[in-house]
């Protein structure tokens, strides 16, 4: 037994030694592989030499035998240092071990550590800097592609899917609220009557969502199966709901698992297709430049998919202006033929239309909230579900949107013309979507079905609260 240092003796001063000054001990039982020591010099290189070597009174190494080794690749030709000279030659073996070791049974919290890393990969950071390699990234993630973390993110939408609740809620579960012409109910929109009782017997002719991708831990517990028992939960129970010629317009994104990517809609669309419901369409939705950061491989997420269903075809609306509009097409300056000739005009001496249908790719910059909206994690713009209203609803349609979120569709409905019958689980995203909607239509009015104002339900439930 040696003698321990007294607990309030003086903070030992570090110096700076010559690299080539400082001898590796040769009793060193830990191993540093090259990769390892690249690591480090990468760790060194963007964060600074700030964690010492630890020598002896004669310039050997006791421990950061793996930053020296790192100081040498990067050529560095000094690192500070502390001398502990005052521990004996057998505490110093000793020490050698226990510097490694105490730190290996640390743990981690998880779902701290995917918020850090989330957050940080949002901002563009490389995480392999932080010593956590690929594959244990993708463990953590389960990588949705959205570039927020999920537990699962989606995703989109992702660790940040785990956050509480934005605000303390006013709504409640069963809580309808009317904001200007829309309705948001506070309910399940795999329960069948909460859905009957949010269209209130009128016929949905559109259908525009954003559900949770794959497995996301607020929504369901297990895995994909959980997922397809929501969805078809959800599209069960739209039937009797929707008018014949319904178009359904689902946005999905990728989610990554055990490095691959999961096709995790396809039991999904098996089960549509056998309700009659067709894939009528699948679109890309372009949004714009990759998120910065590592994808652990994979080139940045830039897409998703919207997955159109229907039963009957419609056609799409034209709303993409012409930039031929109003020409004339002469009889010649069709295409060129394999022959070099060119050929008439199919349409000769008709004018150009003024508006076409749009594209199969929706190009639509991702959302770059600034706003409330950002307290739900997977919003999306509101120039989407805007984009899909405008191209295939007719004025005043009636839109259902059975995963409401922040309400993004509601403010879409209110933007095109169209009526939007929402439904959202949370309270708090429910207050959220209120709140969004306030504050960009403060003159219009938001109810409760009974008749009593947002305002003065707020302050009964706060003095509920309060009295509680
Ligand atoms: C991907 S987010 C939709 C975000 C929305 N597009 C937006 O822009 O805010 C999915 C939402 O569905 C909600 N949700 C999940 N399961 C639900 C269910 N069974 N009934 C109603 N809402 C549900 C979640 O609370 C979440 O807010």
């Amino acid at each position: 037994m040696t003698d321990a240092l007294p607990i309030d003796a003086p903070l030992l001063p570090y110096r700076a030694m010559r690299v080539d000054e400082l001898i590796p001990s040769a009793r060193n039982a830990r191993t540093h592989s090259d990769a390892q020591v690249a690591q480090i010099a990468a760790s060194i290189r963007e964060f600074g030499f700030n964690n010492p070597v630890l020598v002896d009174g004669q310039r050997g190494v006791i421990a950061g035998h793996g930053r020296l080794l790192a100081a040498r690749k990067l050529g560095m030709t000094q690192v500070p240092v502390i001398e502990l000279s005052h521990l004996s030659p057998t505490q110093r073996r000793a020490y050698m071990l226990a510097d490694n070791r105490l730190a290996l049974s640390a743990g981690w919290d998880d779902d701290l550590l995917r918020v850090e890393l989330g957050d940080l990969r949002a901002d563009g950071f490389d995480l392999e800097l932080t010593g956590f390699d690929a594959a244990e990234l993708d463990g953590l993630f389960g990588d949705d592609g959205t570039g927020a973390p999920t537990g699962a993110t989606r995703g989109e939408d992702d660790a940040a899917d785990d956050l509480p609740p934005p605000r303390p809620p006013v709504a409640r579960v069963g809580d309808l609220w009317r904001l200007g012409g829309h309705a948001l109910l506070c309910g399940d929109s795999t329960d069948p009557a909460a859905v009957a009782r949010l269209l209130g017997g009128e016929r949905a002719s559109l259908l525009i969502t954003s559900p949770p991708y794959a497995q996301q831990r607020d929504y369901a517990s297990g895995g994909i199966g959980d997922w397809d028992a929501l969805m078809q939960g959800v599209f069960g129970a739209i039937e009797g709901h929707l008018t014949d010629a319904a178009q359904l317009l689902v946005n999905l994104g990728l989610v990554h698992r055990d490095g691959e990517w999961q096709p995790y809609w396809s039991g999904w669309l098996d089960w549509m297709r056998g309700r009659g419901w067709r894939r009528f369409g699948l679109y890309t939705w372009d949004q714009g430049p990759g998120l910065p950061g590592d994808w652990n491989g994979r080139l940045a997420p830039s897409f998703e998919l919207v997955f159109h269903f229907n039963r009957q075809s419609r056609r799409p609306n034209k709303i993409i202006p012409c930039t031929w509009a109003g020409h004339v097409n002469s009889e010649k300056g069709g295409l060129r033929g394999k022959d070099g000739t060119v050929g008439e005009w199919t349409h000769a001496g008709q004018g150009v239309q003024e508006f076409r249908i749009p594209d199969n790719v929706l190009r639509i910059t991702r959302h770059k909230a600034r706003g409330i909206e950002t307290e739900h994690p997977a919003v999306f713009p509101v120039a989407l579900p805007a984009f899909l209203m405008q191209a295939y609803a007719d004025a005043g349609a009636l839109v259902y949107e059975p995963f409401s979120g922040a309400g993004t569709t509601i403010l879409a409905g209110e933007r095109t013309g169209c009526r939007v019958a929402a439904m959202e689980l949370a309270p708090g995203y429910v207050d959220l979507a209120i709140a969004r909607w306030q504050a960009l239509h403060p003159d219009q009015p938001v109810t409760l079905a009974d008749g009593r104002s947002h305002a003065e339900v707020a302050a009964e439930r706060g003095e509920l609260a309060d009295a509680a």
